[in-house]
């Protein structure tokens, strides 16, 4: 079977397709597409081309199995330290990608399939529903989209169960880790990235 028919120019490449000295990371490209702009790895978008999701969807050479179900996640690597607490807490934060920094998680799904033309589609409401980035700052934020296996007897972490993500407050959204994700289900096996920012 053979996807990225939307854009077969830019198959799953040698390089690392997460930000550099970033974890988890992978080696294959994820399709994702804004309504007026394509994400490749590392390119900036305005903040006013990322107001809704966008549409992700597998590439011609990615090792993906199409009877296999997927999650995607897409955060925030730069969120800075003094949005989410006081100095004192710092070193509590889940690390971001610069000193100072942590996470947010911008959007959770799970149920994910690959249907026509490799897109992937879902079948039950998100995890964590979206939320568009709104940089607050000058610098650069990066917006990682991660797309990993949804095993069968997949099991959410405590928060994830307890509801928090369905808030999009920043309470429930910021210093988020993937490392439960990764130790439950592994590396991710796609992945893309952009950069924003508010010049
Ligand atoms: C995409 O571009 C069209 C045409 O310029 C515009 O009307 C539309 O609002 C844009 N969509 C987004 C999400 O910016
Ligand atoms: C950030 O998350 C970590 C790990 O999940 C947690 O131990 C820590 O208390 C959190 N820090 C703050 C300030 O919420
Ligand atoms: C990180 O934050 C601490 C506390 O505000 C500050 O002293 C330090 O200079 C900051 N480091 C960088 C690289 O901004
Ligand atoms: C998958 O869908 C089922 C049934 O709607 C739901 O209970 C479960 O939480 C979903 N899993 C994920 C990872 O979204
Ligand atoms: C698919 O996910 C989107 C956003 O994550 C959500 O708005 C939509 O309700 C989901 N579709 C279904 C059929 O649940
Ligand atoms: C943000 O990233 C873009 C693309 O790499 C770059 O051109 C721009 O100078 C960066 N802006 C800042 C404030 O670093």
């Amino acid at each position: 079977m053979k996807y990225g028919i939307l854009h077969p120019l830019v198959a799953a490449a040698a390089l690392a397709q997460t930000p550099p000295e970033s974890h988890p990371s992978t080696r294959s490209n994820l399709g994702a597409s804004f309504e007026n702009v394509t994400v490749t790895p590392g390119v900036w978008i305005s903040p006013d081309d990322v107001g809704s999701q966008p549409i992700v969807y597998a590439r011609k050479k990615l090792e993906i199995e199409h009877h296999n179900t997927y999650m995607i996640f897409m955060l925030d690597l730069n969120i800075p330290d003094s949005d989410v607490t006081t100095l004192a807490y710092y070193s509590s934060l889940v690390p971001g990608l610069a000193v100072n920094t942590t996470t947010r998680l911008h959007w959770w799904g799970g149920n994910y399939t690959i249907g026509k033309h490799g897109l992937f589609v879902n079948s039950s409401e998100a995890v964590a529903e979206y939320t568009a980035p709104r940089p607050r700052d000058s610098t650069n934020h990066t917006y990682t989209l991660y797309l990993f296996e949804q095993p069968r007897d997949y099991v959410f972490p405590k928060a994830a169960l307890e509801g928090t993500y369905y808030s999009q407050t920043a309470e429930a959204r910021f210093n988020f880790t993937l490392a439960p994700i990764v130790k439950e289900v592994g590396e991710p096996v796609a992945a893309t990235y952009f950069l924003s920012n508010n010049p």
